[in-house]
């Protein structure tokens, strides 16, 4: 009796074992069905990236992320975070890429790996409509803001080098205009795509940087990742199956 018992037990064990080693199998075969990408972005940078009304991550660079994505058969993860800390973040590799808008500069190309590019934009001077500021010598005893960490910041230092003003580097992209429109600073300098879509919006007025030319928009990695070739394939065949420009048209139409 005793023994029948024990063999019963042993059979139920033994099932119960099977059944909960199945379950794992397949939770396991379900979370890799998909490999996430872990992206990086400065959510504060309409068209290429912002946050909706709903306070969904949503642009230019997202929707791109997603179709190099797809492309490449990853399941997406986003990131938001400040823009300074973009770098850091690949460095530590705490992210597998970055789209943020952000130009492949020479200085950068030190820290971390470049994609091809994918967008080019020139830099613009913000400033109120009907203000003075209308070149670069003008802006001598004025305050402009600067994103901390981006290539206008820089600009602007190599700037201050010939006229006289004042720097104010900001953390977060859309403080800038409201900076400039509470009247805290009388010039937003930033990339040309973004600014005009200010300019626009809010009835401000600008002036085109005639000193920079700057590198075309990339996406970043860490250095030395593989993924820099696939992600380039795949930007490749956006650009020749029409993709690319569809989203150029659906977000940078009037940037340009
Ligand atoms: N293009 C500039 C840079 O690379 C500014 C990018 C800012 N991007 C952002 N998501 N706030 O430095």
């Amino acid at each position: 009796m005793k023994k029948t018992m024990l063999f019963l037990m042993l059979i139920f064990t033994l099932v119960v074992m099977a059944a909960c080693g199945q379950k794992d199998g397949a939770k396991e075969e379900k979370s890799t069905d998909k490999k996430v990408l872990t992206m990086a972005t400065s959510a504060d940078f309409a068209p290429f990236e912002s946050r909706d009304p709903s306070g969904k991550v949503v642009g230019f660079d997202i929707d791109l992320a997603n179709a190099i994505a797809d492309e490449l058969g990853y399941k997406l993860e986003i990131k938001d975070m400040k823009f300074d800390g973009l770098i850091g973040a690949l460095q530590a590799k705490r992210v597998d890429m970055v789209l943020a808008g952000m130009s492949a500069t020479e200085k950068r190309k030190q820290n971390v790996d470049f994609s091809t590019a994918y967008n080019h934009s020139g830099e613009m001077f913000l400033t109120k409509k009907g203000s003075s500021i209308k070149t670069i010598d003008d802006l001598k005893g004025k305050t402009v803001a600067v994103q901390l960490g981006t290539i206008q910041e820089e600009g602007a230092k190599t700037l201050q080098k010939k006229v006289d003003f004042t720097l104010k580097p900001l953390d977060n992209s859309t403080t800038l205009i409201q900076e400039l429109v509470t009247g805290r600073v009388q010039v937003a300098y930033l990339d040309k795509s973004v600014a005009t879509g200010y300019m626009k919006e809010q009835g401000l007025a600008g002036f085109d940087d005639p000193t920079s030319s700057s590198p075309g928009m990339a996406v970043a990695f860490p250095k030395g990742s593989n993924l820099v070739g696939d992600v380039n394939k795949a930007l490749q065949k956006l650009e020749e199956n029409g993709k690319l420009k569809e989203l150029k048209d659906k977000w940078l139409k009037d940037q340009q």
